[in-house]
């Protein structure tokens, strides 16, 4: 079985997507995906030699040598994706994530892309809102005491307010995702009150505090 976070990934992959995995290291998501998902194919790439020769060992371990493709590549230069319709990036950072897929909404066939990326989530769906894409969905869980958010975007246009950017247009309609929002305005008026901010680290603190309190009022309203 895997980890309640990479379980979060595959929750937004169908049997019939097309999949290639950026920086799949031990590939078990892959693994999981074709075995439980039933993909008949998905390429798994890393940038790491050491990293690619993980997910070998255990597609060769799992015997899915004729359904897992693994490509030594940054991002997706090696990479046909003119033979993909979909890509999972999760488990990196948002600037990496920008670098892997600039340009990335010139690319007609992709249709969509799961993203789990550990930070900088307003930068994050700014840039895919430029490249084209709209968030589907996402969902934020709690692993071994960590928040993790993964992102669901699809080709498409909308318009977003800052709110959306920075705490995510689906989360924050869901009631079910209170905790986190209470969570970080806890820390974002720990950090406000004890950290001596410039005043202009102060006004953005505020409008967060601000914006984060208006979320948490709808949703105990609902
Ligand atoms: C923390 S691991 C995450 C592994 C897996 N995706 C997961 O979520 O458990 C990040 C992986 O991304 C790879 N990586 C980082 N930058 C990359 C790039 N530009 N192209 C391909 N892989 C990259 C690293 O080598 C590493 O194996």
């Amino acid at each position: 079985m895997i980890s309640k976070r990479l379980k979060q990934v595959a929750d937004y992959i169908n049997k019939k997507d097309i999949v290639v995995d950026i920086g799949c290291d031990h590939a078990l998501l892959d693994i999981y995906l074709v075995k439980e998902k039933k993909l008949k194919n998905i390429i798994v790439s890393d940038i790491l030699q050491s990293a690619l020769d993980n997910a070998i060992k255990n597609i060769k371990k799992y015997k899915l040598e004729d359904k897992i493709t693994p490509i030594l590549s940054n991002g997706l230069e090696n990479i046909n994706i003119s033979k993909i319709d979909t890509i999972i990036i999760s488990g990196m950072g948002t600037k990496n994530i920008i670098k892997i897929l600039r340009n990335i909404g010139k690319s007609k066939n992709i249709k969509k892309i799961v993203i789990q990326s550990n930070n900088d989530y307003y930068y994050l769906r700014t840039f895919m809102k430029r490249e084209g894409f709209i968030i589907k969905d996402e969902s934020v869980i709690k692993d071994k005491n960590i928040n993790y958010i993964t992102m669901q975007f699809i080709r498409g246009k909308k318009m977003y307010f800052y709110s959306d950017y920075m705490y995510g247009p689906v989360l924050k309609l869901d009631k079910n995702n209170l905790w986190y929002f209470q969570e970080n305005l806890k820390s974002l008026e720990f950090i406000n009150k004890n950290i001596p901010y410039t005043s202009m680290q102060k006004k953005y603190a505020l409008k967060k505090i601000r914006v984060l309190s208006k979320i948490i009022k709808k949703l105990n309203n609902f």
